[in-house]
């Protein structure tokens, strides 16, 4: 029997994100976002675009909500934009922000979709990062009263909250490696970054859960899978401070209320932390931060693979034998199951989803008008059966969110990548479900498939 079933209840969506999808950069009030500037500076993205119209979903939200029912998705897991909120950063609400957002949630429920709604995905108010941005300690307070503001609008329909998305992310790619938005190379600036968008996760949990009455609230961490290129020591100790700086440094604060010593001690000794340490770091801090949640959120692509020559670089020698998908990343679903099973066993979320899965493939249209993407499908397939397995060792994993619902802006990539499960024709806004989607339809109505199919 290759067949396998998913517990039921499992949850099937897709994901998407406020600045790669809505477009209308200037409509209604919005404010300009630290991705509008970079995306606007020129050299940031591979080919010069920006999200100024993206899919335009901020005017083709209703047949988009459509073409979900059609495929029959169960959820939906979707951004909210701080700057169409709060213009300011904090302080005057933008009605028409909200109306758009309250009337997305409402057309997803009448079409019988969950809506998981992510607090922050990225697109920071640029007046908040002309006043420090994330490494200012009152970045996080105004995170708070931007959630605020949105949890008391939406709690009432939107019963599942995600604070932050990939804070790895917001932080060290962003002010350190310099890659996302603001584009910064700034050791210091990037911990205290992540310091404080950890600590307004943790403040503004207990809030959302006041103004959203039995909604779960957790939050999102990306996770790169580290495998040491070899059994010698110096590969191994490369390996675990990879894990530290991309894995650790977010999950033991947030289940374990500290920085992992052996990181801090590492950062310390070249500089990168001031020997004084974390002073960023207030008492209360690390309480507040890990406060439970309902659920984490993993999002999981690939692997890195690292040896002690590699890591100074950042990343892994990739191992040739395995498929890349044109983001250039291996393609290891064993990864998937082998990290669900280790959070399960570390750090014991209440439960987990995966908020992110998904494989960059560019097959266009062919003649037949369709998308013939069997990459994907098999990627989707294998991901989808390792996720199966790490339920069956006991890892309480309750849906799964493929990445992308469409073809979107690819942050510093531009539109040279398409994720989507439906392709997006740039010039007419046509969507067309790719074959990945329609094989995903079959999934979610049979709750499981054919690993052999
Ligand atoms: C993740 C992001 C998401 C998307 C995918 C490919 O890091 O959360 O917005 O860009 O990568």
């Amino acid at each position: 029997m290759t067949q396998i079933h998913f517990p039921s209840g499992f949850v099937w969506g897709t994901a998407t994100a406020s600045y790669q999808i809505e477009g209308a950069a200037h409509e209604d009030g919005r404010s300009e976002s630290i991705w509008d500037r970079f995306a606007h500076t020129p050299g940031k993205i591979l080919d010069g675009s920006s999200g100024d119209v993206a899919c335009d979903h901020y005017h083709r939200w209703q047949d988009d909500i459509a073409l979900m029912k059609g495929l029959g998705m169960q959820a939906y897991r979707f951004s909210i934009a701080w700057p169409r909120i709060l213009p300011g950063g904090r302080g005057a609400v933008n009605q028409a922000g909200i109306d758009f957002y309250s009337r997305l949630v409402d057309g997803l429920l009448e079409a019988g979709i969950t809506p998981f709604a992510t607090l922050y995905h990225w697109d920071l108010p640029q007046v908040l990062q002309d006043a420090g941005g994330w490494p200012a300690r009152a970045t996080a307070e105004a995170f708070v009263e931007y959630a605020d503001v949105v949890t008391r609008a939406l709690g009432d329909r939107v019963k599942h909250w995600i604070t932050h998305n990939e804070p790895w992310c917001a932080s060290l790619l962003s002010y350190q490696i310099g890659e996302h938005a603001p584009g910064l190379h700034d050791w210091h600036a990037a911990l205290a970054a992540a310091h404080h968008i950890l600590l307004s996760h943790g403040m503004a949990v207990p809030l959302i859960r006041a103004n959203s009455p039995g909604a779960e609230v957790g939050i999102t961490l990306n996770f790169t899978q580290a495998v040491s290129a070899s059994e010698r020591a110096e590969d191994v100790a490369a390996t675990r401070a990879f894990d530290g700086f991309f894995n650790r440094w977010f999950l033991d604060p947030l289940y374990r209320a500290t920085y992992p010593d052996d990181m801090v001690e590492f950062y310390k000794a070249d500089g990168r932390l001031p020997a004084g340490g974390l002073e960023f770091v207030q008492s209360g801090d690390m309480t507040t931060i890990a406060v439970p949640t309902d659920f984490l959120g993993v999002n999981y692509y690939t692997r890195a693979v690292i040896s002690a020559s590699t890591l100074e670089q950042g990343g892994g020698a990739p191992d040739s034998r395995l498929e890349r998908t044109e983001m250039d990343w291996e393609v290891y679903p064993e990864g998937l199951e082998h990290l669900l099973v280790r959070l399960h066993t570390d750090y014991q979320p209440a439960k987990m989803y995966v908020t992110e899965n998904g494989a960059s493939y560019s097959d266009p249209p062919g003649p037949d008008g369709l998308v013939h993407d069997e990459r994907r499908r098999t990627f989707l397939r294998d991901h989808f059966a390792a996720s199966h397995r790490a339920i069956e060792a006991g890892v309480p994993l309750a849906g799964y969110f493929v990445w992308s619902l469409m073809d979107n802006f690819e942050w510093a990539k531009g539109y040279t990548q398409r994720f989507g499960i439906v392709w997006v024709d740039y010039d007419t806004q046509e969507r067309i479900p790719k074959d990945s989607a329609l094989w995903y339809r079959h999934v979610i109505a049979d709750n499981g498939f054919d690993t052999a199919g």
